[in-house]
């Protein structure tokens, strides 16, 4: 019962919308606009490489990453597909086609952070406990398959430790800061949703770590998927994950 009242979540224009209204929330949301190609040129002039995906997708499946690389040269990826244009409009009319009716976004782009050449993000589990606190419950890295512009798992990414893909980027001290500005990042979204979604008991929090280790959030999901920490070798995380999942699975009946 309680996942039809978030149905409307599945929508990443409102998702965005209802974070935005956040003031401490807001500085970590890439600009996102919907996509026309009036903003396809304002977005790719501005910020040189942006993501468009549909409003509502699963899977990282539709993902585009679309470049400006010079004055007259444009080029997007799709799964492992990459063509390049000499000019806006040739670039523009394509995308369209692949857009088709369907209603698409365009993120700014977020150059990730690598790990052996693959790029990779970040996913936060904030979840309801037992006793109703919100609690972050699980970190974990997601490798994109070296191939692709994205990092899901059912395309090919893979789940690792965070510690282990941040090693080469930052200390000891500064990954353990930076785990938890990213969970309270999390905290900080689930309460702001839930003031609007009380029937919310987890998110999964997609981030993406730029060059300087700022955190951007990339997608807030709803109906996260608790079982990528099974996939860790040390299994307290995915534990206490799938302990909350259930509890909240039970409430809701
Ligand atoms: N603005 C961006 N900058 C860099 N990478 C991005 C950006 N947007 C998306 N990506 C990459 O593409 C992946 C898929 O995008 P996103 O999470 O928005 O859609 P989705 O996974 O298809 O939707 P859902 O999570 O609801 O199934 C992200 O996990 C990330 O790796
Ligand atoms: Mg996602």
């Amino acid at each position: 019962m309680g996942v039809d009242k978030l149905k409307p979540l599945r929508s990443k224009w409102l998702k965005t919308k209802v974070i935005l209204n956040n003031g401490s929330i807001k500085p970590f949301i890439p600009d996102t606009q919907r996509y026309n190609k009036a903003n396809l040129w304002s977005m790719i002039s501005r910020y040189g490489m942006v993501y468009i995906k549909p409003e509502i997708g699963t899977y990282g499946m539709g993902v585009i990453k679309a470049e400006m690389l010079s004055h007259h040269n444009f080029a997007y990826q799709i799964e492992q597909k990459r063509l390049s244009f000499d000019n806006f409009d040739s670039f523009h009319a394509s995308l369209v086609r692949l857009v088709h009716k369907r209603s698409y976004l365009i993120q700014r782009g977020i150059n990730l952070l690598k790990h052996n050449k693959r790029r990779f993000d970040i996913r936060v589990m904030i979840q309801l406990s037992p006793d109703n606190q919100w609690e972050a419950t699980g970190i974990i890295g997601r490798l994109g398959h070296p191939k692709k512009i994205v990092t899901n798992y059912h395309s090919g990414g893979k789940p690792m430790d965070v510690h282990r893909l941040l090693e080469s980027h930052a200390s000891l001290k500064r990954r353990n800061e930076l785990i938890q500005e990213m969970n309270e990042l999390g905290l900080r979204i689930a309460r702001h949703m839930k003031k609007k979604y009380p029937y919310l008991k987890q998110i999964g929090v997609d981030i993406g770590l730029d060059r300087s280790l700022k955190p951007w959030i990339i997608e807030v999901n709803v109906k996260p998927d608790p079982y990528i920490f099974n996939q860790l070798k040390n299994k307290t995380m995915y534990r206490r994950v799938i302990k909350y999942f259930r509890h909240a699975a039970k409430k809701t009946k």
